[in-house]
């Protein structure tokens, strides 16, 4: 419990804000990737791609390694499913880990209260429980015509991250431009981690609504996650390094 509450409380520092997506194949990949950065990083993301291919196997061998873990493995089922998957989660000792804001407050919930369960059983930190509110894919178009949801994008981000807190997650993943009005509905007592960040030196590749890390801090967010202007730099360390001198505002 304290870690949440550490993480949501204290000032982080430029390298405690920063979460580095493993977003490569192989376990071997993966854990050279953590070895390489592990002193200059505060956390490393383990999504889908990865996660599919190695299983929890992944989870165990990072821990041997003290890496602090972001599972990005957005959970979104019935509250019982939800709950015995983030039981699994728990109690590998990953610092965070999400669930779909659409699975409703039950389905937070129920899976907050068995990662923790999980996570004391195993004598490991609580996870942070985080809820993803609409995924930055999801266009005012498709959220219109596909979903049926008239109210625009930034609002239905705010209601859904109202209701996460209410339901007792501790943040949101949100695009930094969505941080302001999470801010202004909830306050500083919520997590709010950052995809979409890129330095002003590296590419913007396949990402649309980018800003640099300083900006995403002085918005308001507490953690970002960078993926390829890191693992595809030539000086992986030095990329790191820099970037985490800048999210130190
Ligand atoms: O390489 P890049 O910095 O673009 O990687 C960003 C990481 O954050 C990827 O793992 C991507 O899947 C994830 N992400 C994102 N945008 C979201 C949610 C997650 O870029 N809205």
């Amino acid at each position: 419990m304290q870690k949440v509450e550490e993480a949501k409380m204290t000032q982080l520092n430029g390298k405690e804000r920063l979460i580095v997506a493993l977003d490569v194949p192989t376990m071997f990949d993966a854990l050279k990737l953590v070895e390489e950065l592990k002193d200059e990083v505060g956390m490393f993301k383990v999504g889908l791609e990865l996660f599919t291919h190695c299983g929890t196997k992944l989870l165990d061998e990072l821990k041997k390694l003290e890496a602090p873990v972001f599972f990005d493995g957005k959970f979104h089922d019935i509250p019982n499913t939800a709950a015995a998957a983030s039981r699994e989660i728990g109690r590998r000792g990953v610092q965070m880990f999400n669930v779909h804001a659409q699975g409703g407050s039950e389905m937070i919930r129920t899976a907050q209260k068995a990662a923790h369960e999980a996570a004391d059983e195993a004598k490991v930190p609580r996870p942070i429980l985080l809820a993803v509110t609409v995924l930055t894919s999801i266009s005012q178009e498709i959220l219109t015509k596909d979903l049926g949801i008239t109210d625009k994008v930034d609002e239905v981000v705010a209601r859904y991250a109202v209701l996460a807190k209410a339901s007792g997650a501790d943040g949101v993943v949100a695009s930094a431009k969505e941080v302001p009005i999470i801010r202004e509905r909830i306050g500083k007592d919520f997590v709010i981690v950052t995809p979409g960040i890129r330095p002003s030196w590296a590419a913007e590749d396949d990402q649309k609504r980018i800003v640099t890390p300083k900006d995403a801090v002085s918005m308001g967010t507490d953690y970002v996650v960078v993926g390829r202007p890191i693992t595809r730099a030539n000086d992986r360390k030095d990329a790191a390094k820099r970037i985490a001198e800048e999210l130190s505002v």
